[in-house]
């Protein structure tokens, strides 16, 4: 534990003594850094935040190669900025057609970490995901021999349910039989948004764990329609009501280790959202780790940052820490409103706020 006390147990704070955070270097464990001049735009923000990615394959087209794998992790490394470390963890895109042994030879040959399972429109970008489980269980079969996590976009398709209902139905409906058929499988239930869903999960770690987003933390399905329509909170799966916001704040700073950070940082162009037809995702990258510390803080939890930041994923997933370190200070900040590819701009989560904490810097 390095929580830099600057409030001693029992003393009083100096004044302008400002409370501090120091953790290993932390990971983002669910990414999405997209290609081209938005790569370029977004990876920095990410690297200065996290040591680690696990970068979504939900490219147009996707990733589902050993080769498209390696040409997209050069184009990642080629596009860090000048003096950054930051390790892409590739993904590959299940789809109907996936063969076990490209999945095997990607994860022999350290390629690629883990698969995505996004159920067939589901979500961005997701119609060449898999339309039938049933038809992949050799692919999960090989997985679940080989050690090899799947990343589960966990939302029903089926469109006479209730959007906000689509993780739960899910959940009872495929997850759970999924997870019985493949009882050494190991999961990550992405990006979790429901009280349910962390119960599941707890019941079955540690071979699963699950990610919780930044803008899950912060906002419910009311924000969504605070005093108007917020296209730039739209994300799938969708915020759900306050009880269960409550119930993820809980489980990440519960101490378990079964939940660890994955921001879905999924960034759309302004018109993308701001359009009659409004694309999911939140940008998120930006202030992250400052969103996540501001939620141990407000659950009198600090001490129990570390563990959620910076330790359990990489444990989850057979890796060592980060060297070095990250400072984050209990001081107001203002992230940039937005960061700008060309003509255009992508609207980042909480940009232009003050807010409580700050990214105080690295140490070695
Ligand atoms: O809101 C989302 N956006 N959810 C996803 O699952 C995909 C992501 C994207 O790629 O934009
Ligand atoms: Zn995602």
């Amino acid at each position: 534990m390095t929580i830099d006390a600057l409030f001693e147990a029992g003393s009083a704070p100096e004044a302008g003594a400002l409370p501090t955070i120091t953790i290993p270097r932390p990971d983002d464990w669910h990414v999405h850094l997209r290609d081209g001049a938005m790569l370029k735009a977004v990876l920095p923000y990410t690297a200065a935040q996290f040591a680690r990615g696990i970068i979504m394959p939900n490219l147009v087209p996707p990733v589902v190669t050993v080769a498209d794998a390696l040409a997209y992790r050069d184009r990642i490394l080629a596009n860090r900025p000048q003096g950054s470390d930051f390790e892409p963890l590739m993904t590959c895109y299940l789809t109907d057609r996936t063969d076990p042994d490209e999945i095997e030879r990607g994860f022999g040959e350290r390629v690629w970490i883990a698969a995505k399972l996004y159920p067939a429109g589901a979500t961005t970008n997701s119609s060449h995901g898999v339309t039938d489980l049933a038809g992949l269980s050799p692919v999960l079969e090989r997985m679940e021999k080989i050690g090899m996590p799947v990343l589960v976009h966990g939302e029903s398709t089926d469109p006479e349910v209730d959007i906000f209902d689509r993780e739960e139905v899910f959940m009872e409906n495929t997850l759970l039989p999924m997870l019985k058929r493949h009882e050494g499988l190991k999961v990550v239930v992405e990006h979790a948004t429901t009280s349910g869903t962390v119960d599941i999960v707890r019941v079955h770690a540690p071979r699963v764990a699950a990610t919780i987003t930044p803008h899950h933390l912060v906002i419910n399905r009311t924000s969504i329609f605070q005093g108007g329509l917020r296209p730039h909170l739209y994300c799938l799966p969708v915020a759900k009501r306050e009880s269960h916001r409550q119930a993820l704040r809980k489980a990440i700073t519960s101490g378990e280790s079964c939940f660890m950070i994955g921001t879905d940082s999924a960034p759309h162009m302004r018109s993308s959202k701001q359009a009659e037809c409004c694309s999911a995702g939140v940008f998120g990258g930006v202030t992250a780790l400052q969103t996540y510390v501001q939620v141990f803080d407000e659950e009198g939890a600090l001490d129990r940052f570390e563990a959620f930041a910076s330790l359990n994923g990489a444990r989850f997933h057979g890796l060592a820490p980060n060297r070095g370190t990250v400072t984050l200070v209990k001081k107001p900040g203002v992230a940039v409103a937005a960061v700008p590819i060309g003509e255009e701009d992508i609207v980042v989560f909480r940009g232009g706020e003050t807010l409580p904490w700050s990214i105080g810097g690295t140490g070695a």
